[in-house]
């Protein structure tokens, strides 16, 4: 086993979030599992009971910085030292940009985007004095892609894959590591509410592995990136998890799904 880890885990709850949460726990960590879903937060303690205390869980939503300021300080206190953070908390919704109104926009910023600064802030700053960590941002591939309907949750992600290259450079005298990852379209309950039948049918064509992935391939790399004995000198890296789909051009008629 690597050295004891604590990790707090914002929409630690659900989906990729909660993968990750499971993963960190599999390597003997400790896990702060934070959302801001109650009844998520209720059903993954149920789920977790047998790892006892080594999972603590917060109510926390990350666009309310006076909220996130407290729950990290506490944390650090009373289960820390902190020594990584995974921000999974986020929002997604396909919406064509002549409907996006600002409200809806600014909505996305502020929970995809700027809840992922205040939280990396906030933790940046119980690690360093602590010695160092991770941080680890989940962007998307719509963050580097143009994908239809995703002017404003493309811009949050878009923005999280360059706030995480910022980070790395600011806090790598401080031994805190930044870096992401992009996910491509994974099961979910976020898109099993917002993929409809043709959107599946459009990721499964344009995903070189013809698939979805699931919550586990994410977390590996999350694994990976939490680690300082397997990735001590990777930083300001966004990795995607994604079948080959940024890396893809022409997929040839007879390769399709
Ligand atoms: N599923 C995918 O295909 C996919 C692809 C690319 C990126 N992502 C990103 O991965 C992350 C996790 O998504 P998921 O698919 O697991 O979704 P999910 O809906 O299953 O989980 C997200 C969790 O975040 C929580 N959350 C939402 N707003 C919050 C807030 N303001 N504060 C705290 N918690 C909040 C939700 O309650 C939920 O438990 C998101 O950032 C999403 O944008 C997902």
């Amino acid at each position: 086993m690597t050295q004891a880890q604590t990790i707090l885990v914002t929409g630690g709850a659900s989906g990729i979030g909660f993968a990750i949460v499971e993963a960190i726990l599999a390597e003997g960590w400790r896990v702060i599992v934070s959302d801001f879903d109650e009844k998520n937060l209720e059903r993954s303690r149920d789920a977790l009971k047998g790892f006892g205390d080594r999972a603590r869980f917060e109510q926390l939503n990350v666009a309310d910085e006076a909220a996130v300021v407290a729950c990290i300080a506490r944390c650090n206190t009373e289960f820390g030292p902190l020594t990584g953070v995974v921000n999974s908390a986020g929002i997604g919704r396909d919406l064509p940009a002549f409907e996006t109104t600002t409200d809806i926009f600014r909505r996305f910023l502020e929970v995809n985007l700027i809840g992922t600064f205040v939280v990396a802030r906030e933790a940046a700053k119980a690690m360093a004095a602590n010695g160092g960590g991770s941080i680890v941002n989940i962007s998307s591939v719509s963050g580097v892609r143009g994908n239809g309907g995703r002017a404003a949750y493309g811009a949050s992600k878009g923005g999280v894959i360059l706030l995480t290259k910022v980070l790395a450079v600011e806090w790598a005298p401080e031994g805190i590591r930044v870096n992401g990852i992009a996910p491509g379209p994974i099961e979910t309950p976020l898109v099993r509410d917002m993929h409809t039948q043709a959107a599946r049918e459009e990721w499964t064509r344009t995903v070189p592995q013809k698939r979805y992935g699931t919550p586990d391939e994410i977390a590996g790399t999350a694994v990976f990136l939490l680690d300082s004995k397997k990735s001590s000198f990777v930083t300001g890296q966004t990795i995607a998890v994604d079948g080959g789909f940024t890396i893809a051009g022409m997929i040839p008629a007879g390769d399709r799904a």
